[in-house]
């Protein structure tokens, strides 16, 4: 049932690589929902992916903007309200890599320049896109900016990697820029922490399968899949979530407050029945 609830709302939606990733669902139900949008990606991303295809089913404009250059997010929003007629309502980060975790490195053999890198795109990108939203004065009031966030950053995944170190800055971001963008403008700044999601960024994590259907099997409700997390994130976007801010927002079927469950530990006792016979 669609109720139309971002009628009028008007934003940027980063991060629609092709149609598994996060940002292309929202993407899809936000203009399902009446929102009018920009959506952008780095300029290579826009030659690897297939946003064209998504810009023309949720009739929106394409402009290429690389999140870690200031330059590039200053024109990007400058032509967003050109385009869009308008200050904005909301904004999506949806944006995560580690070329440590691409290339393989463990945690604790870190090549710290792409450690550095990885750090620019996933956490300090989100404070960029902030500062500049902030410099132009580009949000109206009671505006939402979202994050997307996993469970690593609270606790320890053996093979997230630095992504883990990223996350956690980036939740941090989403405080610290909430309390000044909700004291200058009534703005919301949050994060959502995600269950683990079949993604091009997803899928890059070492023992990525291994996550899905653990969580899968500890959480009560099941994983939250891609379309479920755009629901979520079109209601933090709408007027119906003025008062939510400065919060990571688990979205993962319970999962972060399991501890063990019986599917898991039926797993894990047949497991060593085996290796015991
Ligand atoms: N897939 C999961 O299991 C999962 C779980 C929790 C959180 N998340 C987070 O969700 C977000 C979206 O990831 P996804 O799973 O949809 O994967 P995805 O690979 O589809 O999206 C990642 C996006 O980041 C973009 N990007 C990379 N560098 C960029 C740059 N310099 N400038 C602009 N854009 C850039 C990519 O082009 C891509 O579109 C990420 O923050 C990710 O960490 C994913």
């Amino acid at each position: 049932m669609r109720n139309k609830i971002l009628e009028g709302k008007k934003g940027i939606i980063f991060g629609a690589l092709d149609d598994k990733s996060i940002a292309w669902k929202v993407a899809e139900h936000a203009h399902r929902e009446g929102a009018e949008f920009v959506l952008t990606n780095a300029p290579i991303a826009l030659r690897m992916g297939s946003i064209n295809k998504l810009a023309e089913t949720t009739n929106s404009k394409v402009i290429p903007a690389d999140a870690t250059s200031m330059e590039d997010l200053r024109g990007l929003y400058k032509e967003a309200m050109e385009h869009l007629g308008g200050k904005l309502d909301f904004v999506l980060h949806s944006i995560g890599m580690s070329v440590n975790v691409r290339k393989g490195k463990k945690y604790y053999e870190q090549n710290h320049e792409w450690t550095m890198k990885g750090y620019d795109v996933s956490s300090l990108s989100f404070h960029k896109t902030l500062q500049v939203a902030w410099e132009l004065d580009a949000l109206n009031e009671w505006g939402s900016v979202l994050g997307l966030s996993y469970i690593a950053a609270q606790r320890v995944f053996h093979s997230y990697n630095d992504m883990a170190d990223n996350k956690a800055v980036l939740e941090s971001i989403a405080r610290s820029f909430g309390y000044h963008y909700g004291k200058r403008k009534n703005v919301r700044v949050n994060t959502i922490s995600q269950s683990p999601t079949q993604t091009t960024a997803g899928s890059g994590v070492s023992g990525f399968d291994g996550f899905y259907r653990f969580a899968n099997d500890l959480s009560p409700l099941g994983n939250a899949s891609a379309e479920d997390c755009a629901n979520y994130c079109v209601v933090l976007f709408s007027d119906y979530t003025k008062k939510v801010t400065m919060q990571n927002l688990f979205h993962d079927g319970g999962f972060s407050f399991m501890g063990i469950s019986e599917d898991v530990m039926n797993t894990y006792m047949q497991g060593i029945k085996n290796s015991n016979d």
